[in-house]
């Protein structure tokens, strides 16, 4: 559990069995609310996740619609889907969700539909991978990125390039409201083109989309107006963004925060944390890896804490909440607005429903991060684990 927990408190009536005051507080998980116009059924959310389940040029599957669906009938209060690409050169990897033609539009619609239908919620990440595109030819970023080795892994956008790709996120937006999404969620974490841009590891620049935070945060300012101008003012535009980027001269979290303001005052409608890139520490920074104990801090929770005391717009924070209590306590405290998952709802996409259940023992997730390998070599997203133990029930 986090620190700083008081002690359990009977209230009153005494036979009120197992009801405590902690019980109490950490009902806000499965309070209905409104998010930005968007009516939730409780204050969980599942981070976007890369599934691999669309066509190689990104439309969508029934088997994407199904796995969505599930996640609804699991009772997750808003998904976010997996990243989708505004521009092909910004593609990540195979099986990637486009949303950079209209082709797309049908197909995304059929998807909302399915998990409206299934009493779910859902939002559309929009994405550019930037330097980490699956195409390292046609690679753009803020500025040349070179590899250790010496490598040139992209190349500079031009200012004109960069009011282009400000269109297309915009498009990409006026397609998500005309196939019915509830809102879209800018992919600015992880070192893809956004969070680029607003690092100085990876921005050198020194025009206006450069230099100190206001400059390199021009770029998603000028998304972020494009997309309500095109949209409607009541169009929910959130972000995904590094608390801190976890690299020498990376994103700092005071950087960070100075940015959240600023998006703030644009009228952005959540912000979400998350934190590093390939480039990180441990290389797997956002997804780390090992399990989590009952007193293991979520991933991010300091950044989150100072976020709380200095900003209004609604926080979402992810990365390594497996405890139910952790999840209810970082509500109770106030320490962010929303809980999201990733990993665990991969092993258990009924997560929610378990826990408003009653049955509110942890996460099955381990978080050994073997869902990384199917996702990646075209297999579509699933547990390993659960997939194995499934395989050892049936002998
Ligand atoms: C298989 C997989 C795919 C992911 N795809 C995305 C993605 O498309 N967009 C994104 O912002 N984060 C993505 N992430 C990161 C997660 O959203 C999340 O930030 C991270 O896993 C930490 O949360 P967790 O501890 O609950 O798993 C992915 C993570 C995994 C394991």
């Amino acid at each position: 559990m986090l620190g700083g927990e008081e002690p359990t408190k009977k209230i009153i009536p005494e036979n009120f069995n197992l009801i405590t005051l902690q019980d109490k507080k950490m009902s806000l998980l499965f309070e209905q609310n409104c998010l930005a116009g968007i009516q939730l059924r409780n204050r969980s959310v599942r981070s976007a996740t890369y599934e691999g389940l669309a066509t190689e040029d990104g439309l969508v599957t029934p088997e994407l619609v199904a796995a969505m669906e599930k996640l609804a009938a699991g009772e997750v209060g808003l998904i976010i889907s997996g990243h989708a690409y505004v521009s092909l050169e910004g593609k990540a990897s195979s099986r990637k969700l486009a949303i950079d033609r209209d082709e797309c539009i049908p197909g995304l619609a059929h998807l909302a539909r399915a998990v409206h239908a299934a009493g779910g919620r859902i939002v559309v990440q929009l994405a550019h991978a930037g330097a980490q595109a699956l195409d390292g030819s046609i690679a753009v970023g803020p500025s040349p990125i070179k590899k250790a080795m010496g490598e040139t892994i992209c190349r500079a956008l031009t200012v004109m390039e960069i009011e282009h790709l400000a269109g297309a996120f915009a498009a990409a937006a006026l397609r998500s409201r005309e196939a019915g999404f509830d809102g879209v969620q800018l992919h600015a974490a992880h070192g893809y083109l956004l969070s680029e841009f607003l690092s100085p590891y990876f921005n050198r620049r020194t025009d206006a989309y450069g230099g100190g935070i206001a400059g390199r945060s021009t770029l998603i300012v000028e998304i972020l107006r494009l997309i309500k101008e095109k949209c409607g003012a009541d169009y929910p535009v959130m972000i995904k963004i590094n608390s801190e980027d976890f690299i020498k001269n990376g994103l700092t979290r005071k950087d960070c925060l100075a940015a959240c303001a600023i998006f703030e005052k644009n009228g952005i409608d959540a912000i979400e944390f998350s934190g590093g890139a390939m480039e990180s520490r441990k290389g797997c920074e956002p997804i780390r890896k090992g399990d989590l104990q009952p007193d293991d801090l979520p991933y991010y929770f300091e950044a989150a804490k100072a976020y709380k005391q200095q900003l209004k717009v609604p926080l979402i924070l992810v990365g390594g909440i497996r405890y139910y209590e952790t999840a209810a306590k970082l509500l109770a405290d106030g320490n962010c607005d929303y809980a999201a998952f990733c990993r665990p709802l991969i092993r258990e996409p009924e997560l929610m429903k378990r826990w408003r259940s009653g049955d509110t023992s942890r996460a099955k997730c381990i978080s050994c991060n073997l869902c990384m390998r199917p996702v990646m070599t075209g297999k579509g997203l699933f547990c390993v684990v659960e997939e194995r133990l499934k395989k050892t029930e049936r002998k």
